[in-house]
């Protein structure tokens, strides 16, 4: 921290906040949700429509949600008064904020559930109980976890600890220091996995698998799990960036920031795609579509092969569970911004509040995979309800919001202005692709991908 404008104080230069941003963005979703959701819808086809949704509709709305953090200077839903104060907005607009706000503590409740599979994964590996087994062998290990309700509740409560402790102290402080450190050793140790994918995986078909276009398997809802899936990587639409938007120094350029942060969660979500399915398909047991357990049935057997898996199979399990760390803090810190900042509550008593009603909430996910697998609403569990829910309705819906918020309530010049827009050859570009593409494309694949998903 380094100066203080306005309320709050501001983070040291451009590379704090990209790696503050990219600590939120890089997270399970790249790690354990892209690859199984690519591999459930078929590869390749999928993986393109990603793209093409985190460049038309992810960054746009992210260049929009860290403006108005920046112009706000507040917790998210404060931000979002102070700039429809400024532009005599009506007032419900006011909801994005709130909207964003109840989407945190729905994907936190899951997110925690499964950094804690991660947690519970570290003393596995350490004690070598994966060192030489099959595919057959990893399902079986972690069936007989999820089996053990008390245990995924103890590793949820873990999780959710390690967050309220980071979260009281404030997130300006630790949190751009860790990240620095932190990031970088994730990625080294993505690249030593696809060294080894490489050199002991089936790599040609899992290339082809992820890269090769097959519009055939595209469905609606497939592209509507896409266009979610770039908000949930992303982090928008919820609040997350909009915060750590607020502590963005003035002089920085929010357009060549976002682009920075949009390009490395991609390729960390790229990579942990290509080091994965190389060994699905290296393996006859493994089945690419196999859902939430991918991540945690597939390495495995990669660190079980290697000469110093324990080792590195303990380090990525712990960066794992870091990544998620960052990403988590970011969910809760609006929530607790605003409580600290409106409703007189210290930041303990906030944190706490808000955790505990996540954490209970979390634990519908803790049965989902066991005592109440078997109750199922249209074919979901509890589990698969909440992430349908924020993936594909709430999320698309709070981004095609704050698109049109900023398309076409903001007064151009208030962008214009924040974003540096005269000197700048790219704001009308935005300007125009945030205007039309965005809200069009979010519409469209949101009423044809909800159509399909209950078709
Ligand atoms: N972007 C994070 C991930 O990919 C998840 C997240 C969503 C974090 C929304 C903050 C806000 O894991």
């Amino acid at each position: 921290m380094s100066s203080v404008e306005g309320d709050v104080p501001t983070w040291r230069g451009r590379w704090t906040f990209i790696m503050a941003a990219t600590g939120s963005a890089v997270g399970l979703g790249n790690i354990w949700k892209f690859p199984y959701i690519a591999g459930e819808n078929g590869g390749g086809a999928f993986v393109l429509v990603y793209l093409a949704c985190i460049l038309l509709v992810g960054i746009p709305v992210m260049v929009a949600e860290v403006m108005l953090g920046r112009r706000g200077r507040h917790s998210p839903v404060n931000s979002m008064r102070a700039v429809i104060t400024e532009v005599g907005a009506r007032p419900y607009w006011q909801g994005l904020g709130w909207l964003g706000w109840l989407i945190a503590v729905l994907v936190l409740s899951f997110y925690s559930v499964i950094a804690g599979w991660a947690l519970a994964y570290i003393p596995e590996m350490a004690t070598g109980a994966f060192q030489g087994v099959n595919p057959q062998a990893t399902k079986d290990i972690f069936d007989t976890m999820l089996q053990d309700r008390n245990r995924l509740i103890l590793w949820h409560t873990v999780f959710m600890v390690m967050t309220v402790v980071v979260v009281t102290a404030g997130v300006t402080r630790g949190l751009g220091a860790a990240a620095r450190v932190l990031m970088p050793a994730l990625f080294v140790l993505l690249i030593i996995l696809l060294i080894f994918s490489y050199w002991h995986g089936d790599f040609s078909r899992g290339l082809s698998f992820l890269f090769s276009f097959d519009v055939s398997k595209l469905t609606l809802r497939g592209v509507l799990e896409a266009l979610g899936h770039a908000f949930f990587t992303l982090s928008l639409g919820v609040g997350a960036i909009m915060a750590y938007g607020a502590y963005m120094p003035a002089d920085v350029s929010i357009g060549k920031t976002v682009l920075t942060v949009a390009l490395l969660d991609t390729v960390v979500a790229l990579m942990a795609g290509m080091a994965i399915f190389p060994i699905v398909f290296a393996h006859g047991g493994i089945d690419p579509g196999a859902g939430p357990a991918l991540l945690f049935v597939t390495l495995p057997v990669a660190f079980g092969a290697m000469q110093a898996g324990i080792l590195i199979g303990g380090l990525f399990f712990i960066l794992v569970v870091i990544a998620a760390w960052s990403s988590a803090i970011s969910l809760l810190e609006p929530g607790v911004a605003w409580l600290a900042e409106n409703k007189g509550f210290n930041r303990f008593t906030a944190t706490l509040l808000l955790a505990t009603a996540t954490w209970a909430l979390g634990l519908g996910t803790v049965l989902s995979f066991n005592d109440w697998a078997g109750y199922k609403v249209a074919g979901m569990t509890f589990f698969d309800g909440i992430d349908f829910l924020t993936s594909r309705v709430l999320l698309p819906l709070s981004g095609l919001l704050i698109a049109l918020f900023v398309g076409w309530v903001l007064t151009p010049t208030v962008s214009k202005d924040e974003l540096n827009g005269e000197q700048s050859a790219a704001w009308p570009v935005w300007y125009w692709v945030l205007r039309y593409i965005c809200p069009a494309a979010i519409g469209v694949v949101l009423v044809m991908g909800l159509y399909d998903s209950f078709a």
